[in-house]
């Protein structure tokens, strides 16, 4: 499948692998992609982002403990984005999912919901978490799409929440329990599809 032996691997998923995050060869391209107006316009921060401000958010990646944030590396070795866990509560056994693949090239061919599945499982059947948790803007129509398809259920809509191109835009409020996601990734390893 391309693999090389170099390549180091934390989750490995159908089209995607999940590793660690390393500085020296990630940083070029996450600063280009969180400043790129074309995905920045679906992320929260909407504020040029600098070297420097991304250099010490690396340096600061491994003290956080709420967080687990993985570069998404193609089975062939292309670098397309990230995607973590974050705000993780070890008490309620809850966290948040949060993704951005900056390869535009690379959207909607099954990339994201490939990541997410291998991520879900890491969270439900290692960390052993509970619930897991994301929002979307309500015009993010392939976020909500591949988070439905990873079977999150729509759990609210903060009416009015979010300033963007103009206007205001509702956030959709969405959730996951394991057994809602069990089946779903049941059948995504034996078939390759979540539906
Ligand atoms: C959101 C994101 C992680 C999804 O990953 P992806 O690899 O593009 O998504 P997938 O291809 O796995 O699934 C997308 C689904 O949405 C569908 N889709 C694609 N474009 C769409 C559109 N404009 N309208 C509706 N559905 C769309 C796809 O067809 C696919 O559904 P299908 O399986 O029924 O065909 C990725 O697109 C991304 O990072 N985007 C930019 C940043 C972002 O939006 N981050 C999330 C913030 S909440």
């Amino acid at each position: 499948m391309g693999k090389n032996k170099q390549q180091i691997i934390f989750l490995e998923g159908q089209k995607v692998i999940l590793r660690p995050l390393r500085k020296e060869t990630d940083l070029e391209s996450c600063l280009r992609w969180i400043n790129d107006p074309e995905v920045r316009q679906y992320l929260k921060n909407h504020l040029p982002f600098t070297v420097q401000q991304e250099s010490d958010w690396f340096d600061q990646l491994s003290q956080r403990t709420g967080d687990i944030i993985l570069a998404i590396e193609t089975l062939e070795g292309a670098f397309i984005g990230t995607m973590g866990l974050h705000r993780i509560d070890w008490q309620d056994r809850v966290a948040t999912t949060g993704a951005l693949i900056g390869e535009k090239d690379y959207w909607g061919q099954g990339y994201g919901t490939d990541a997410k599945m291998v991520l879900l499982d890491y969270a439900f059947n290692t960390l052993n978490l509970r619930k897991i948790c994301s929002s979307t803007f309500s015009y993010n129509k392939r976020s909500l799409q591949y988070l439905l398809h990873c079977g999150y259920q729509i759990e609210g809509r903060r009416r009015r929440q979010r300033f963007r191109g103009g206007k205001y835009w509702d956030e959709i409020i969405l959730g996951l329990f394991k057994h809602e996601w069990a089946p779903i990734w049941k059948r995504y390893q034996e078939t390759g599809k979540v539906r």
